[in-house]
This record gives structure tokens, C-alpha cells and sequence, in this order.
């Protein structure tokens, strides 16, 4: 599994990459204003072409600059302007588009598919972003985007707040507790047919029948698999290391990280201890291999 880091933060990017864990990169608008409010508060003033044009030379990898434009065409001009000023640099830029740019009903919902289809016949490498379904990962790989990014932290979020479960943003969730209080809850049912299918299929807390991220990654993988699709997938909006593990047991091509979860990913307790336990039992005799 390649590791991205995601974040459009020049230091972030440039440690990560001195632990030799990094494939590649992912910025987003967030990203990059969250990156600019720091650099602004140490009074420093930046180029952000250079900025970015720094991010691009610090990894020999992907390095995904995402448009701000909603309509198809507009997409298309920005994603040539980002790849004309920036893939020079080290030839490892790639665009990223929102799978569906519409921000409210009755917006146009294929822009982001138009684009990505454009974008391929002009050979400039995509990634669909703000993929929250399968079936939206399935248009964009039809599309022909290089690679497609669900979103699992957001759908966990979504889920959770449907339910009304509180939480926090990096928390842990497991959508099959989930499952199991629909079990539970249609255990207890009795009736005819037509009315238990009718009672039942109303016990659905899913969103369109996935429970969490880790499970919506499952289901693109399934499909991508079926129909042996080249586009790769990224898991994105990732909070914390189990949903790496999981996503990395499901053999998932790429994990865009924070740099605060490649972090927890090195964690143990029982690490540290060990680590206690070696530096205090290293005898003088040991000691003395060292000293030249
Ligand atoms: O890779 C997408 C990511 O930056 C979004 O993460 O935590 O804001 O949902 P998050």
C-alpha cells in the first residue's frame, strides 16, 4: 500500500518524507488555507506558486492540487493552468476534481464527471474527490480518472450524526455495532410477510448500505475488482490508524494520511516500556562495543 501524506503543510511533507514513508501528496483548498494561516501567523509572507511548486519538488510521487471551479468547462481551464505552471517542476502533478460539484438542489450534478473525462482525453491525471459512494466511485472510474478518493472520516461523521451519536473528529467508528442493533431491533418483529418486510426494511440506520467508511472502501474495491477498472483508490479523510489497518487488510492501493495518524500509527505503549526496559539493561560489557 502506498502512503500519501494530506496535508499542504512544507514541513509536515518534508519530516514524513525523511522517515521514507512517503509516496506521494494530497492538498485540497482546506489544506492549503489551513497551510497559509500558519505561515501568515510567523509573519511570514509567501509566493504560493513557490509554495506549492516547493511541495511538488519534496516528493518524488502525486502530487494532488484540486480546481475551485464548479462547471466542467472552467474545471478544465484550471486543471491546465495548475499542470502547465506546476507539473514541470517533477512531473507529479495530478488534479483533482469533486466527483459532483453541485452545492444545492437543481445545481448541475455531472460537472466533475465531464471534467474528469476531459482531463483523461487530454492526458492530465485525475483524482475524484469527495467520493462518499460506490456508485459515484463507478462514474468516476468510467470517466476515466486515474484515481478516485472516498471519503471515509465524512461518511463515519455522516453516519454518526444521522444517529445522533456524539463523537469527536478522530475518533473510532464501527458501523458494525451499528448492524448489530438492527439485528437486534428486528429480532422481536412478528407478522406476515408483507408487514415484515415492510417493518423491517425500515430498521436501515446505513447510508444507502454502507455503515462506515472503512466499509464504503470495501465496496469500491469489490467493484474495481469485478470489472478489473484501472483507477486506483485512495482512502481519504482518514482519522486514525484503524482505519488504515482496516483499509490496509482490504489491500487498498493508496491511504492519504495526516501527519497526526502516520504519528498515532508508530504509537505503543508496550513499545515505549520495551524500549525502557532495553535502554536500562544494557550492561557495561554491551556498553563497550560502542566506545571507539
Ligand atoms: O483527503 C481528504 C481530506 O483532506 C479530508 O479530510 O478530515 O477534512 O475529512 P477531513
Amino acid at each position: 500500500m502506498q502512503i500519501f501524506v494530506d496535508t499542504a503543510d512544507l514541513d509536515e511533507i518534508k519530516e514524513a518524507k525523511k522517515w521514507g514513508i512517503v509516496d506521494g501528496v494530497t492538498t485540497n483548498p482546506s489544506l492549503i488555507k489551513k497551510a497559509v494561516e500558519k505561515l501568515k501567523s510567523r509573519g511570514m509572507e509567501i509566493s504560493m506558486e513557490d509554495y506549492i511548486r516547493e511541495i511538488c519538488k519534496a516528493v518524488d510521487g502525486p502530487v494532488s492540487l484540486e480546481v475551485k471551479a464548479i462547471k466542467a468547462e472552467d474545471m478544465v481551464r484550471e486543471a491546465e493552468i495548475l499542470y502547465q505552471k506546476f507539473n514541470h517542476v517533477n512531473n507529479n502533478v495530478v488534479i483533482k476534481i469533486p466527483v459532483n460539484t453541485a452545492i444545492n438542489e437543481g445545481d448541475e450534478i455531472f460537472e466533475g464527471i465531464k471534467a474528469i473525462k476531459e482531463l483523461n482525453a487530454k492526458g492530465i491525471p485525475t483524482n475524484a474527490t469527495l467520493v462518499m459512494t460506490s456508485t459515484q466511485a463507478l462514474l468516476a472510474a468510467k470517466a476515466g480518472a486515474t484515481y478516485v478518493s472516498p471519503f471515509l472520516g465524512r461518511i463515519d461523521d455522516y453516519i454518526r450524526s444521522k444517529l445522533g451519536i456524539k463523537f469527536g473528529k478522530w475518533d473510532v467508528f464501527d458501523g458494525s455495532i451499528i448492524k448489530k442493533i438492527e439485528e437486534m431491533q428486528r429480532k422481536e418483529k412478528k407478522g406476515n410477510v408483507a408487514e415484515l418486510y415492510e417493518e423491517m426494511s425500515s430498521i436501515d440506520y446505513s447510508d444507502e448500505g454502507i455503515y462506515d467508511g472503512v466499509e464504503l472502501v470495501e465496496s469500491i474495491i469489490k467493484i474495481y475488482r469485478a470489472y478489473n477498472f484501472k483507477t486506483k483508490i485512495i482512502a481519504a479523510s482518514v482519522r486514525n490508524a484503524l482505519q488504515v489497518r482496516k483499509v490496509a487488510e482490504m489491500g487498498v492501493d493508496i491511504a492519504t494520511i495526516p501527519f497526526a495518524v502516520i504519528k498515532e500509527m508508530i504509537n505503543h505503549y508496550k513499545t515505549m516500556e520495551g524500549m525502557k526496559k532495553f535502554m536500562q539493561d544494557v550492561v557495561e560489557e554491551y556498553r563497550a562495543i560502542f566506545e571507539q
